[in-house]
């Protein structure tokens, strides 16, 4: 289940009608991805989870991936996000932790890589820079979405 997957138009991406024709183009694409993953039984946030998280957070999410051992801190468990947030999912915080960008590091150096640049290298090679944006948005709600479907239900 997505959830939330749209998100306001990004600043500075040209002209509204340059910015829906790629933004329809970016859903369309995504789409075809979301059908294909569900023909498979797995959302797209999850192959996407499975792909690039589950080495450090684990395939369970609870932070026992096979990387743990050699980061210098322990991957928190993504399943209890609300349970420590007063049950509420801080989905903003939980986006904007994957993307990275613009995060500013209260305490050190972060051990996660910062997923926001690291899909745009990607996305932007095959849809340009403003498409790009707007897929590897897609990409993180997705996450989003899928780690707030991962939470325990509360008492
Ligand atoms: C290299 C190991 C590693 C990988 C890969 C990784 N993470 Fe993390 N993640 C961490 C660590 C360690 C932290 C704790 C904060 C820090 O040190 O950066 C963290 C923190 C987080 C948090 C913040 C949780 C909180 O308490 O608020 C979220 C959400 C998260 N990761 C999601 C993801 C998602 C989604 C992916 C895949 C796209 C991912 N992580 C991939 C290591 C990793």
């Amino acid at each position: 289940m997505i959830t939330k997957r749209r998100s306001k138009p990004l600043p500075g991406t040209g002209k509204p009608t340059d910015l829906h024709i790629k933004f329809a183009m970016a859903a369309a694409l995504a789409s075809v991805a979301w059908n294909a993953a569900v023909a498979q039984e797995m959302s797209y946030g999850e192959a996407e989870y499975l792909n690039s998280c589950a080495v450090c957070h684990g395939s369970d999410a609870k932070g026992d991936g096979p990387l743990t051992d050699v980061l210098m801190k322990r991957p928190p468990d993504l399943t209890r996000l609300s349970e420590r947030n007063g049950g509420r999912f801080p989905y903003q915080r939980v986006f904007a932790v994957i993307d990275g960008r613009y995060v500013v590091s209260g305490h050190g150096d972060r051990d996660m890589p910062v997923w926001g640049r690291q899909f745009l290298e990607e996305d932007a090679k095959v849809y340009g820079p403003s498409g790009g944006e707007i897929v590897t948005t897609e990409r993180i709600h997705n996450l989003a979405g899928y780690i707030e479907s991962l939470q325990r239900s509360l008492p």
